[in-house]
């Protein structure tokens, strides 16, 4: 029996475990083997096992649990869905998850008023279809939208393909419920649509990476669902052609709800794998516009006159939704269809959502291409290039040390580029690990505040303690995968993580 990492003694940890016992159900924790070693995960390559994992189901357990962790000085994680792609939800000190996903109710729906009322662990999705039953929705539009929760879309700013039109999470938290790491609940916001009154609390937890504490309601704006939309697919021979038609649509100007640029390798992986039939070209463009139906026939006929003066070797447009439906799934395949790619690779979340200007597309996927071939990686570089945010998702052999320190290199150039062009090492999935030493000299010089803010905060350290600015090492730490020449097996021994600790802090 393989025994959980902790960042407490033995005796402390079973005196939490009694103690939250008091506070929650026996069903609704668990310190079995296999649910800490599957709760070490998130989307990301990083792997911790926490020590116990706690469900609540509303907010005076929340406070309660975390009021144990304060007088402990427990480690304490929030957790959604897990969607997270940098490390979030990854207990890199042991301690307690917090598993969210109880909370899970659409509180209030107020249409007249434009807000809802909701618990963190509402799906977006099924947010959706609830408001879509009312003409209404939350646009943001993350990739993981059919399991990502509300409250880790709030702690992450998490968007998606339609931000350049409606923006990121933060541009719809009107209010929410938090609680404090001292385990004390306050209120931030309104269900007003304007509030100037005193300090912005909910903005600061938006982004805050469940370091500030605990979100327990969201009040959301809500946004009117736009009547019709279509979509143009346009091939090109050249990445950069394809850069400057995006740059070429927002100059006219002309506000797309998105627009989607793949790489020759991400439509090479998503046609391999899924047979999608996408134009086997160096780059797509898929470009949506939405809105009043007279408009969006307006627009389509300019995008792909826009197109067309752009070098665009192939266009086609679409009203059908199931076409549509169908281009994006296409869309949305290319992570996992990229770990299919060559026999011996994975696809991994390394330097994975930065945002540049969007002039500056053309510039930054030519330099990711120049940056994957000198360091011998091969990156599928694909994105909501309306807003600028890109991905990029490196293939590397999960065993091969070799190949994680050219990856590694590789990620180091990319964000220096990024930054040299003005620059976001985040776009929409955050910080955590993966990005925390490109964040720390993106941030430089308010580093010191972020640090004040999160000692006055949480004195103690115990939310999501390691993360952000307090990751010290390199990004390619515990590791999910067998790496290091260490041994195969795939569960990760305490050993290997330790070395890899060893590794990450330089030693
Ligand atoms: C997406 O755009 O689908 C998500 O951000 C995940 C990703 O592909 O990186
Ligand atoms: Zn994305």
């Amino acid at each position: 029996m393989i025994e959980a990492a902790s960042a407490f003694g033995c005796t402390m940890r079973k005196t939490v475990v009694e103690e939250l016992k008091k506070i929650v159900s026996e069903d609704r924790l668990s310190t079995k083997v296999a649910d800490l070693y599957v709760y070490g995960f998130d989307a990301s390559i990083h792997h911790k096992n926490p020590d116990v994992i706690v469900r609540p189901v509303n907010t005076k357990e929340v406070s309660e649990i975390v009021k144990l962790a304060f007088r402990t000085r427990t480690p304490i994680i929030p957790r959604g869905a897990g969607t997270a792609m940098c490390g979030h939800a990854v207990p890199l000190k042991g301690g307690i998850i917090l598993d969210m996903t109880l909370m899970n109710k659409i509180k209030e729906i107020h249409v007249e008023d434009l807000y809802c009322v909701v618990e963190p662990g509402v799906v977006y999705d099924k947010l959706n279809a609830a408001l879509a039953k009312k003409g209404f929705w939350f646009p943001t539009t993350p990739g993981s939208g059919e399991a990502c929760t509300i409250g880790g879309m709030v702690v992450t700013n998490a968007s998606g393909m339609r931000a350049i039109k409606y923006g990121a999470t933060r541009d719809y938290v009107l209010g929410l419920e938090i609680v404090l790491p001292t385990g004390d609940i306050i209120h931030s916001g309104t269900r007003t649509l304007k509030n100037s009154s005193g300090y912005q609390i909910d903005r600061l937890m938006v982004g805050s990476e469940g370091t500030l504490g605990v979100v327990t309601e969201v009040t959301l704006k809500l946004a009117f669902k736009p009547r019709a939309s279509a979509m143009t697919l346009a091939g090109f021979n050249s990445l950069q052609d394809a850069g400057k038609c995006v740059s070429n649509i927002i100059a006219r100007p002309l506000m797309p709800s998105a627009i989607e640029l793949m790489d020759s390798v991400c439509i090479k992986a998503v046609n391999k794998c899924m047979n999608v039939g996408l134009p086997d070209v160096a780059a797509i463009c898929m470009i949506e516009v939405d809105g009043h139906p007279s408009a969006v026939e307006d627009e389509l006929k300019i995008v792909e006159e826009i197109c067309k003066q752009s070098g665009a070797v192939t266009t086609e447009a679409s009203r059908d939704k199931k076409r549509i439906d169908y281009w994006t799934y296409a869309r949305k395949a290319i992570m996992p269809s990229l770990s299919r790619y060559g026999e011996k690779f994975v696809s991994v979340a390394l330097a994975d959502d930065m945002s540049v200007p969007i002039s500056r597309i053309p510039e930054a996927v030519v330099a990711f291409q120049k940056i994957a071939e000198e360091n011998g990686v091969v990156i599928g570089t694909y994105g909501h290039s309306a807003d600028g945010n890109l991905h990029t998702k490196m293939l590397v052999e999960p065993g091969s040390d070799d190949s994680w320190r050219r990856g590694e290199r590789a990620v180091g150039q990319i964000f220096d580029k990024v930054l040299e062009l003005g620059g976001t090492v985040t776009g929409e999935h955050g910080v955590s690990i993966t990005k925390a030493p490109y964040m720390k000299k993106e941030r430089a010089d308010s580093l010191e505040t972020m640090r004040k803010i999160k000692k006055a905060l949480d004195p103690r350290n115990i939310m999501n303690p390691g993360k952000m600015f307090d990751w010290d090492g390199n990004i390619i730490a515990h590791l999910r995968y067998p790496a290091f020449t260490e041994s195969q097996g795939c569960m990760p021994s305490e050993d290997r993580v330790d070395k890899q600790e060893e590794r990450a802090s330089g030693k």
